[in-house]
């Protein structure tokens, strides 16, 4: 964007000459009416390049939207007002989601879930392989969040476990996808040039260069560059407790990307400045029906796993999540549950501890059903988000955000949250599928979560490459080697997607620690 008329000279009347020719006396009536005319503040302070960024921010932003988001939140965590009623939300657009409150909540009932150790896991694999074969398996990874309580300065699927290979999590992923593809077309007696997973991996502002950057440096893992598609989830503007849009700094809004759930927006735009192709469009134009949707801090990963896409797409659903068994009541996951008519996930610090605490007939937690955003949808399904959309209502996550005192222009870092960033969630879709299709899977074979700094008790860096190497000796040592004790034998997904065809490791015994990934690299472990 440029400022037409040359007036970009702090006089508020320059043009802002974005998608709509915004002036600037435009943009300022928009924040006036919606009592945001703050971002304004330092307006006769910024020099012509920082009025013009400015101005292109704040007209990429709808303010009325994100008023409305705000009130709808607030209402939505608001205690029920005196005659007893919820708040009323605000706006067409958006309306109370169809759940009712988690005091009301059931268990899950049985027949709801599959297992993976059930007998019927050998021919779901085959349904999940053949689909995977005829190329109607696509695969969503979700990687726009900041990791910031990892606090690494890249994204987290840059993330060095230290692992023996020194393989970074999104290696692990793009192995798994290659090796999956050769398994398929082994399956179908397929050439395996012919099968091809694409890889639609989403990002957000913050992570999406270094991301690109990363996976070209990498050679994209050995993957077809053409069958990796990068697409940008969308930000919204960090708000202060009253609901004002917080000042990165004189010239710039503070914006934060709009939680894993604007994943279901961003399928719907460009994925680019330079096309007009969008996940969607390009999902339909491969004849693409299945996607596996998984998130990028799961170590323990089967990406486009064919055992839960064959388990879905047997059972005819248009969406699935994974699930493990919560171990203690206290655990801090969220957990998928019946709410009225449909599933819905209970986060645990909204679940009431009586139902945290409580059993089945047979001692069992009855709400047991962790969630890990692991999830299958069909293409039609996607298709339909953007209705249910318009029912959902933004999380608030109050967080510490640094920003510029409008009063002094002094540059804060609270110490305390002092405002508010607004995200919407994958499993916000939930309550409005008719039968979600939910797998349990076994934690220790699926899942072990990135989130917290090295030296932290839990899903830390050092849990992660322990869990993984962990899942890698079972499996060698099922395939009949035996290993030292404090040797650490690492299998990339080169030689194995999941346990299978490690028959050349049988009959030694490991003495030394590295990585295995071709059957060569074994004699010099031995
Ligand atoms: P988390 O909610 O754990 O967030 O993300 P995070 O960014 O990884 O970590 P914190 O909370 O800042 O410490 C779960 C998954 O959702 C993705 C993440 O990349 C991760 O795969 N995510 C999260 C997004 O894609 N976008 C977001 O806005 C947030």
């Amino acid at each position: 964007m440029t400022i037409t008329n040359g007036h970009a000279n702090g006089h508020a009347n320059g043009h802002a000459n974005g998608n709509g020719h915004a002036s600037i006396a435009t943009l300022r009536k928009t924040y006036e009416d919606a009592g945001q005319s703050h971002v304004f503040s330092f307006w006769d302070k910024l020099n012509a390049g920082e009025q013009e960024s400015l101005a292109t921010q704040l007209a990429s932003i709808d303010v009325a939207r994100v008023n409305r988001i705000y009130r709808n939140a607030m209402a939505a965590e608001a205690p029920p007002t005196a005659d007893g009623l919820a708040p009323p939300l605000v706006g067409k657009d958006i309306s109370r989601s169809p759940s009712p409150a988690p005091e009301e909540a059931g268990p899950l009932p049985e027949e709801a879930v599959a297992s993976s150790s059930s007998p019927d896991a050998a021919r779901w694999r085959d349904v999940g392989l053949r689909a995977v074969a005829d190329g109607t398996v696509a695969v969503l990874l979700l990687a726009g969040g900041q990791g910031s309580r990892l606090g690494s300065p890249n994204p987290k699927g840059m993330y060095d476990l230290g692992l023996p290979s020194s393989n970074s999590l999104f290696a692990y992923q793009a192995g798994r996808i290659r090796k999956l593809q050769a398994l398929a077309a082994a399956h179908a007696g397929k050439d395996p040039k012919d099968v091809r997973l694409r890889w639609y991996v989403m990002t957000s502002g913050p992570t999406r260069p270094v991301t690109e950057a990363y996976f070209a440096e990498m050679k994209y893992f050995g993957l077809d560059p053409n069958d990796v598609v990068f697409f940008e989830q969308g930000v919204l503007p960090a708000l202060s407790n009253d609901g004002k849009l917080l000042l990165a700094g004189p010239g710039k809004v503070f914006t934060a990307p709009d939680g894993n759930g604007g994943l279901y927006a961003a399928l719907r735009r460009p994925v680019n400045a330079n096309t007009d192709m969008t996940v969607l469009s390009d999902l339909h134009a491969r004849g693409i029906k299945y996607i596996h949707a998984y998130c990028v801090d799961n170590c323990l990963v089967k990406v486009a796993d064919p055992v839960f896409v064959g388990c879905c797409i047997e059972r005819d659903a248009q969406c699935g999540a994974k699930v493990v068994r919560k171990t203690i009541p206290t655990e801090s996951v969220g957990v998928i549950a019946k709410r009225g008519e449909a599933y819905g996930v209970i986060e645990y610090s909204e679940l009431p501890a009586a139902k945290a605490e409580q059993r089945d007939a047979k001692g069992d937690l009855a709400f047991w059903a962790a969630n890990i955003a692991n999830h299958f949808y069909t293409t039609d399904f996607l298709d339909t988000v953007e209705a249910m959309e318009r029912k959902m209502v933004f999380h608030i996550a109050r967080k510490k955000i640094p920003h510029v005192d409008i009063a002094t222009g002094e540059q804060l870092n609270p110490k305390e949250p002092n405002g508010m960033k607004l995200e919407m969630f994958i499993f916000d879709v939930f309550p409005f599928v008719p039968a979600l299709s939910v797998l349990e899977v076994d934690r220790a074979e699926e899942f072990s979560g990135l989130k917290n700094a090295p030296g932290s008790k839990s899903d830390s860096p050092e849990t992660s490459r322990r869990d993984l190497l962990a899942q890698q000796r079972r499996w060698v040592l099922a395939a009949g080697a035996t290993i030292a004790d404090g040797v650490e034998v690492e299998v990339t997904p080169d030689v194995t997607y999941g346990g299978e065809g490690l028959e050349f490791v049988a009959g030694n015994n490991f003495v030394r620690s590295g990585a295995i990934g071709r059957p060569e690299d074994v004699a010099a472990l031995v």
